[in-house]
């Protein structure tokens, strides 16, 4: 892929700085920000998880970004829009684009579960304004609701996914509209006016909650601010242990969208003297505001001044989907005009989604693109059909661990590896010196000096630290399966098998195009 320079894809650009900055936020603020994230800060200590947070962000979260940024230009400016592309021109080593391929492996495993959850939150727009689940009024008929639309059967087998699959065709279609439009036209044009939109919503959500104060007059204490109080409301003997540590980066990870290679495919698409620094903290702060304020002040306060602590605690074990799609659904339909705000929170998670997701297809197209040389219709339309193909364990065996299953492998650990790979190859292998220059063609924005060191040390110990203290602590029982209910093993390893041979056929498919290259070039000399 290094071989030739420039092919005509790779004149594709981004028509405005605000409209790159706006495409990577809307790929940061997605499902994460808005579910994952409250759910994360209320069980893993409440206040107290802010500070591993914190620091997760300030020292890995901060410099993977800029680091992404910078690599993606750079191989932008060599004709490589993907990981793969991007590792083999700043790391000479003949298997670099293979430990780039990563880049392109990992958000294609998140894209083929995460567009099913976002199909959910269209399907729900769709209930709540139609009035679907109106009249349910308690935790166990809405959960039932979700549970049947999911088709989930007690013993874990499938029942009815009929409309499920409709709405996944449908936000899969969606998808691929957007980025068949290519990135002036798609990609940029669709968060320019989703981004907004979805803030909007995001707001209006809140002032309406707020609003609300103590909506049950026989209990004051169950107030809104009081739940916010609850989620604030530092535990910090909770700092002890080492999965909080775990969940702070992993959510950190998660909700910037970096150290998956989608971030790179972006900014590849830059003028080789277009800012990185200022860009990329102006998209990381627009994400912390959609995180810790927004998504920080809608379902959990919500779920206390209607559920009271106890049940509240419960709600938030119960998991994100649980908060989402049980417990703000039946709050919305408690207060005037409820079709409509819960149609602005569904909605809400839609735009979230789908922004996001097409920043997951974006660099699996442009892998095709690069090495194959297809046109952009060709490689959205392969890219197509093999993802809804591939989607279909998270479909039908979501009750049996597969959904869980790709969110590991793509949605933690990937996320993790390949965002210390990232590192290491970029102040290690293109060397820190060249880098720091790199980061700094056509800065808005300095760094302190003292940022070098926190990029040659400190960031990649933390994440060797952290992948060393995984291997040691979980590794083993993970890959055996201990965790994993015997019954639904044969699905998860079916599922794993299916994620190996995935990457292997990324691998072979690179290696054989290279091949046929270099064969032409031979001939042709
Ligand atoms: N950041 C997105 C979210 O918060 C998810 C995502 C992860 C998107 C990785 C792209 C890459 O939901």
């Amino acid at each position: 892929m290094t071989e030739r320079r420039t092919r005509p894809h790779t004149a594709e650009r981004w028509g405005s700085k605000l409209g790159i900055i706006l495409a990577v936020a809307g790929s940061a603020v997605g499902l994460g920000n808005f579910l994952r994230f409250p759910v994360q800060a209320a069980q893993h200590g409440g206040g107290a998880f802010m500070i591993p947070y914190l620091l997760a962000l300030l020292l890995l979260g901060i410099p993977l970004s800029i680091i992404e940024w910078t690599i993606g230009r750079y191989g932008g400016a060599h004709g490589h829009n993907t990981a793969a592309g991007a590792f083999a021109a700043i790391w000479r080593w003949r298997g670099a684009r293979y430990v780039g391929l990563l880049g392109v492996f990992g958000p294609w495993v998140i894209f083929l579960y995460y567009t099913y959850i976002e199909s959910w939150t269209l399907a729900f727009s769709y209930f709540s304004l139609a009035g679907s689940y109106g009249s349910l009024t308690d935790q166990a008929s809405m959960s039932g609701f979700l549970r049947a639309f999911q088709g989930l059967t007690p013993g874990g087998s499938v029942a009815n996914v009929g409309s499920a699959c409709f709405f996944f065709l449908v936000t899969l279609g969606l998808n691929l509209l957007v980025v068949a439009g290519g990135i002036r036209w798609g990609v940029e044009l669709v968060s320019k006016v989703c981004l907004p939109l979805l803030f909007l919503f995001a707001v209006v959500l809140v002032a309406r909650i707020f609003w609300l104060g103590a909506p049950d007059p026989a209990r004051p204490e169950w107030s809104v601010l009081n739940g916010l109080g609850s989620l604030w409301n530092p535990d910090l003997s909770a700092l002890r242990s080492s999965r909080v540590w775990l969940a702070a980066t992993g959510q950190i990870f998660f909700t910037l969208s970096v150290g998956i290679g989608a971030i790179l495919t972006y900014a590849s698409y830059l003028n080789r003297d277009d800012d990185v620094t200022l860009s990329s903290l102006t998209a990381v702060g627009m994400n912390e505001f959609a995180e810790v304020i927004l998504g920080g002040c809608l379902v959990i306060p919500v779920a206390f001044a209607f559920f009271g602590p106890d049940q509240m605690a419960a709600i938030a074990k119960g998991g994100a989907f649980n908060l989402g799609f049980v417990t703000m659904p039946l709050v919305l339909n408690k207060i005037p005009w409820s079709q409509c705000f819960g149609g602005i929170w569904f909605l809400l998670l839609f735009l979230a989604g789908l922004t996001s997701s097409i920043s997951l297809a974006q660099p699996v197209i442009a892998f095709f693109r690069n090495v194959y040389g297809w046109s952009r219709a060709k490689a959205v339309l392969v890219f197509g059909l093999i993802s809804l193909l591939l989607s279909q364990p998270a479909i039908w065996w979501l009750g049996r661990g597969a959904m869980d299953e790709m969110d590991f492998w793509g949605g933690t650990f990937c996320l993790v590896l390949f965002g210390t790979l990232e590192v290491l190859v970029f102040c290690w292998a293109f060397g820190l010196e060249r880098g720091w220059r790199e980061i700094h063609r056509g800065a808005e924005l300095r760094l302190p000096r003292f940022f070098q060191f926190v990029l040659r040390y400190v960031t990649p110990a933390y994440l060797l630290f952290i992948l060393g203290f995984w291997l040691y602590d979980n590794a083993k029982a993970t890959i055996s399966m201990s965790g994993v209910d015997p019954a639904n093993r044969p699905y998860v390893l079916a599922t794993r098998c299916m994620l190996i041979g995935l990457f292997a056929a990324l691998a072979l498919s690179l290696r054989m195009a290279l091949h046929a290259r270099r064969r032409i070039q031979e001939l042709q000399r």
